[in-house]
């Protein structure tokens, strides 16, 4: 049967052939020194309510799981595309917030050059060069690549093109689809041009259901790569069932689940035939630890063993 294009109904955003390119040279890049290559979505979508839009729908998600887990994947070796939403959590800059570097980093002089030099009292800014550092190492040795999105539309057009991008790598590709996608959106031929107006009284809408993303991405865009899902719930009593449900569904590797208030301390891997809990305990998290470390390296296993498999 022909392929539905599920993307083509949302305005494509401004510069999408142009990403489009640089994740195609970024993926082929890394593919050609054997490395692996991980897509991570982060942060969370906005629908817009409006043509000319003031208002939109948006989500809780911060970004932080999908920052923390681009850098243990780059500490693991990974090639990491990030595909985030604009001024979400950065990797490598998240833990420093302007108020923390404004007050603390000192400007030492000029060079005739022009070059300006910073000084810092390392303990008033812990852990900030080093972090600089990876992210400068990383960017010199050509591993990371971040994209952003904004509204929905730019996130399927994106997740569509980064899918194209990492598909000739087989299965040494991963998806980590980190992201909080929003199931509603208003179709531009039913959006009001205008901003809406309170005079009009209380607000009713009817928004439509967003096709599920994941169902091309592991029958069409990408079918040899290695896939996760996210599964989020506030019901700790019906999360499992809805991991399940998600595999059973698209038939991907793994669906990663998390309840919204302990998302920081604890998930659950989910497989087709297993379920292996991830906890953070009170001592690591004191050490700094954090549960993305975790989930990393149980991935890069199953990974690893899913590779040997497909070879
Ligand atoms: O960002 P933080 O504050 O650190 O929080 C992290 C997180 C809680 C957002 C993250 O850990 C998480 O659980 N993300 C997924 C949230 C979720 O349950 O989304 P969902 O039920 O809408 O989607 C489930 C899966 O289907 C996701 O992997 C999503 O990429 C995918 N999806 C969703 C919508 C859609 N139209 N197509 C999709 O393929």
């Amino acid at each position: 049967m022909a392929e539905v294009d599920l993307v083509a109904e949302f305005p494509r955003p401004a510069g999408a052939t142009r990403w489009a390119e640089v994740m195609a040279r970024f993926a082929a890049g890394l593919n050609a020194q054997g490395r692996r290559v991980v897509l991570i979505t982060s942060g969370g979508t906005k629908v817009p309510l409006e043509a000319r839009p003031v208002r939109f729908l948006d989500n809780f998600s911060s970004g932080r799981r999908g920052a923390t887990s681009a850098e243990a994947f780059l500490a693991a070796g990974y090639g990491v595309l990030f595909l985030h939403r604009a001024r979400s959590a950065f990797p490598f800059a998240h833990r420093f917030p302007p108020q923390a570097w404004l007050s603390t980093l000192r400007p030492s002089g000029a060079s005739p050059s022009g070059a300006l030099s910073l000084e810092a009292d390392e303990k008033a800014l812990p852990g900030f060069a080093s972090a600089l550092r990876r992210y400068q190492e990383a960017a010199a040795a050509g591993t990371f690549l971040a994209i952003e999105f904004t509204t929905l539309a730019d996130y399927l057009h994106l997740l569509q093109a980064a899918a194209q991008a990492l598909s000739p790598l087989g299965p040494s590709a991963m998806f980590y689809l980190a992201a909080a996608v929003s199931d509603f959106y208003v179709p531009a031929s039913e959006m009001p041009e205008h901003k809406i107006q309170s005079s009009g009284g209380p607000l009713q809408i009817t928004m439509k259901m967003v096709p599920k993303m994941l169902s091309p991405l592991v029958k069409d865009w990408a079918p040899k790569a290695f896939i996760i899902s996210f599964k989020l719930e506030t019901d700790p009593s019906i999360v499992i069932d809805r991991a399940r449900n998600a595999l059973d569904t698209y038939r991907h590797q793994v669906v990663v689940a998390n309840i919204l208030e302990s998302r920081r301390s604890f998930v659950i891997i989910v497989t087709k035939d297993s379920e292996t809990k991830l906890l953070l305990s009170e001592e690591e998290e004191e050490k700094g630890i954090e549960i993305e470390e975790k989930i990393v390296n149980d991935l890069k296993s199953r990974h690893t063993a899913f590779m040997c498999d497909k070879n």
